[in-house]
């Protein structure tokens, strides 16, 4: 599930509410996985991961992770990214493009001390996409800091939310006949330039 707070009034965001809503009627699973794809400057590098999408607010997107793993430093160094959903439900890809930047510290902190302890040990202990000599090191170290932590353990500095405001949508929805729809919808200063785009 996305957590949908205050949505934007804007059409691009209509339609989405509508297909999100038709997707969970549909009990579509994984709702709120979406690929962030990012570029590396550095290595000339483009890369892809799915993260979990925890909040829409207005019209600001938000995930979790871990400011120092790979996607944290791309984003640092090139904030552009393309991210993109797919409901099989309704065979619907939504692609979306924006800048990215960290989330406010207090929002942050707010999710953090929302979540379960075995969410945030995991948080603690795990240096996202370091390399480590076993599976067994992880575990370690996972039931180490769950020992260690209580709810009023702060969220580390290298946790926390990024956010992003689209300026860019296409929602593509396939057909049997290969008829597929692809609407797509750019801000421009304030408007929102509305076009259909062939198959
Ligand atoms: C469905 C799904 C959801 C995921 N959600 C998150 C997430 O919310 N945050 C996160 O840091 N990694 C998440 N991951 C793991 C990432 O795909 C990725 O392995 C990790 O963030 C390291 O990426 P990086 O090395 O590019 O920084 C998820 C993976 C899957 C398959």
């Amino acid at each position: 599930m996305i957590e949908i707070i205050n949505l934007s009034k804007d059409k691009p965001y209509k339609i989405f509410k509508n297909f999100y809503d038709s997707a969970l009627i549909e009990n579509q699973k994984s709702i709120e996985a979406i690929s962030i794809a990012s570029f590396n400057p550095r290595k000339n590098e483009v890369e892809s991961r799915f993260v979990n999408l925890k909040y829409i607010i207005n019209n600001e997107w938000t995930f979790f992770s871990n400011y120092e793993s790979p996607k944290a430093m791309d984003f640092s160094s090139h904030s552009q990214i393309s991210a993109l959903l797919y409901w099989k439900r309704l065979n619907l890809q939504i692609r979306l493009k924006s800048k990215i930047y960290k989330s406010s510290k207090s929002f942050s902190d707010n999710h953090f001390k929302n979540r379960s302890i075995e969410k945030n040990a995991l948080a603690i202990s795990s240096f996202q996409s370091k390399e480590t000599p076993s599976y067994v090191d992880v575990e370690d170290s996972y039931h180490k800091t769950l020992k260690k932590i209580n709810i009023q353990t702060a969220r580390p500095e290298y946790w926390g939310g990024f956010s992003f405001i689209p300026y860019y949508f296409e929602f593509w929805q396939g057909h049997e006949n290969r008829l597929n729809k692809r609407h797509v919808f750019e801000q421009q200063d304030d408007k929102w330039i509305e076009r259909i785009l062939q198959p």
